[in-house]
């Protein structure tokens, strides 16, 4: 049993890595529960909705990190605390790591109090291993364009020195801790990220 964390900036290839994985595990009969923040409960969707929706242009950038902090908190109390004490791997697509590159290093929200509602909510769940897709931005918005064109979020649509501060913040963050964080380059196959991952995983004796 594990607790496994994905994370990246939008369009570094985190789902495609995150579908592999899973059927690998499914490969090996290894339970698993698949969750993603935000919207991985049925509470945490509506939350979603209000976060992601283009037209939300009022939402302040503290109301926005409360917001994806309560989606958190359901998501613990409903999926990942639960299934981790029935000794079920959980397999999350973005936690807390996610607020601390986007609303930190992104939009330079006050880091104590980003750090403060860590401590409360987070702070008896923390991940065997966070595994972060890292790509020049300079893809992800390609990718982005090719993909959604004028469908993108809210956040999506931030401008590409805001999402080069997340990457950086990403970055910064797996160096200090080389222990619990793995670094992928998301630009290579999925095949190969996937090959990279499982050996990670093996050298490390998480799950395999
Ligand atoms: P995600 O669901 O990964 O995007 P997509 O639907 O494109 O796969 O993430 C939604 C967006 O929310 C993404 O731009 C990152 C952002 N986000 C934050 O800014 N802070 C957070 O704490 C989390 C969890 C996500």
């Amino acid at each position: 049993m594990a607790f496994l964390v994905f994370e990246g900036i939008d369009g570094s290839g985190k789902s495609t890595l995150i579908d592999l994985f899973c059927n690998k595990l499914n490969e090996h009969k290894l339970p698993f529960i698949k969750t993603k923040e935000p919207g991985g409960t049925k509470i945490g969707k509506k939350i979603r909705r209000l976060l992601l929706e283009k037209t939300n242009t009022k939402l302040s950038p503290m109301t926005e990190t409360l917001l994806y902090y309560a989606d958190r908190k359901q998501n613990i109390e409903e999926v990942i605390k639960p299934n981790l004490k029935k000794n079920i791997t959980v397999i999350s697509d973005r936690y807390w790591a996610s607020t601390s590159a986007y609303q930190y290093g992104g939009r330079k929200i006050s880091e104590n109090f980003i750090t403060a509602l860590r401590h409360q909510i987070c702070k008896d769940y923390e991940p065997d291993l966070w595994i972060l897709l890292d790509i020049p931005i300079e893809i992800t918005l390609k990718r982005l364009f090719i993909s959604k064109a004028n469908k993108r979020d809210r956040m999506e649509m931030e401008n590409s020195s805001f999402h080069q501060k997340v990457r950086d913040y990403y970055l910064s963050l797996a160096k200090k801790n080389p222990e619990k964080w793995l670094i992928l380059k998301g630009e290579k196959k999925s095949s190969i990220l996937l090959e990279e991952l499982i050996s990670h995983l093996k050298s490390k004796k998480i799950l395999f």
